[in-house]
């Protein structure tokens, strides 16, 4: 039997990025003789076994075949007779579609390396539409790649167009999507992903409530630059965020800021209460995790309150500090901060950026506040809340509490 490395890991070290995982592929063998050799049997669906001591996966080379749709719709063939240029066929992109064997030589047979040069992502084949995963994961490998300058090829992206419009992508279950969505929030161009999706069709099927904000406009206190829809300024949060953390939570909130924007109701608060019913509808359906869900829904009630900071008197900066639940979670509140910053940066037609400086000065003498000893109960809650108020005064904008 032989084995190869494929996939990822070639793609990657040719790229020269850091390699994550390493997959490979055996030919000639039968599960029983993996088995012999001590071999691990995973796979549900296929023949793929772990590597005793590595962990490594190792699969038979397998040929597949739709034959209905969903998950389980295919028909898999891996007869010690599979070749690996089979193998490579049923993969979805060339520069995924290449190996190496023992010796260390490159197996090229769909010219993965001179789309890697031309810094193209192509299709291999026309069974690429027979998983639609394959969209997002062409999106996420778009914003991971963007940098090093590639693109899609023209009949590639058309494929993708026409998978949409078939339907297909109707068979994608939320834990997909979203670890697709995930893994592009931790790429260096988040917003790639989006805009990929956008422009075959996609985000109205995965993403209806971002889909929509195409068709907003911007702002809702009409404090954006002229010609930005709610699409673009959505879409610049998340690369504005993806500048200022690593942390795929907080790009997520920014992204998912203005979806209120999109939905009916009218009026700032209406659409910033809206805005946070979306994120958890879109979240359930999802199953977009709670922390993801809620730092989004904190963005989209507080962020346009922390934007005019400035303006906030004592009573509104508490009342903004207390719907953020801002003195018993700070570490959350400081993300809703970068989030903000995110969205400030991203939008034009804000010249004062002063907002999230205030909020987080106004926290540090609002806790600095410690109740006095002798009252007790409820004596105690007016009491800090009042000597809260009295510390925000001191704080920018802040006017004396009535
Ligand atoms: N693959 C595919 N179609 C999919 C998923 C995977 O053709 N829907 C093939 C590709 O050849 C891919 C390989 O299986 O390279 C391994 O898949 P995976 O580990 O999910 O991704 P990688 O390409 O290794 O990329 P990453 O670095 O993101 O893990």
């Amino acid at each position: 039997m032989e084995v190869y490395l494929v996939g990822g890991a070639v793609r990657d070290e040719l790229l020269g990025r850091p390699v994550r995982e390493r997959d490979w592929v055996v030919v000639g063998a039968t599960p029983e003789e993996m088995v012999e050799q001590g071999f691990r049997p995973v796979g549900r669906d296929f023949p793929v076994f772990l590597h005793p001591e590595s962990g490594e996966e190792y699969a038979l080379a397998r040929t597949e075949r739709k034959t209905a749709r969903g998950y389980r719709g295919f028909k898999v063939h891996a007869t010690p007779d599979v070749t690996l240029e089979q193998d490579l066929l049923r993969r979805d992109l060339t520069v995924n579609a290449m190996a190496r064997d023992s010796a260390g030589r490159l197996i090229d047979p769909y010219n993965g390396r001179r789309d890697i040069e031309d810094r193209v992502l192509r299709h291999v084949s026309p069974a690429f539409v027979e998983d639609p995963v394959r969209v997002l994961r062409v999106g996420r490998f778009s914003a991971m790649l963007t940098a090093l300058g590639f693109t899609i090829a023209p009949d590639t992206r058309e494929l993708m167009r026409e998978m949409v419009a078939s339907g297909e992508l109707d068979a994608l279950v939320p834990e997909r999507v979203w670890q697709e969505t995930r893994r592009s929030l931790e790429t260096g161009r988040p917003d790639v992903f989006f805009s990929v999706l956008r422009d075959c069709g996609a985000l109205a099927c995965v993403f209806p409530e971002l889909d929509r904000l195409f068709d907003a406009p911007a702002g809702l206190d009409g404090n954006t630059g002229p010609g930005a829809g709610a699409g673009a300024l959505m879409l610049a949060a998340v690369r504005e965020a993806a500048r200022l953390t690593p942390q795929a939570r907080i790009r997520f909130a920014a992204l998912a800021h203005g979806v209120g924007r999109g939905a009916s109701l009218p009026g700032r608060e209406a659409g910033d209460e809206a805005g946070a019913q979306v994120i958890a509808d879109m979240s359930a359906r999802l199953r977009i995790p709670n922390d993801y869900r809620d730092l989004a829904m904190l963005a989209a009630r507080f962020h346009a309150d922390c934007i005019r900071a400035a303006g906030l008197d004592a009573e509104g900066l508490l009342e903004t500090l207390e719907g953020l639940d801002a003195f018993r979670r700070p570490e959350r509140f400081g993300e809703f901060l970068v989030a903000c910053e995110a969205i400030l940066q991203a939008d034009a037609g804000h010249a004062d950026h002063t907002g999230p400086a205030i909020l987080d000065r106004a926290r540090a003498a609002a806790s600095s506040v410690r109740p006095a000893g002798e009252l007790a109960g409820k004596d105690i809650g007016k009491r800090l809340r009042d000597d809260r108020l009295r510390a925000l005064v001191g704080v920018a904008g802040a006017s004396q509490p009535k």
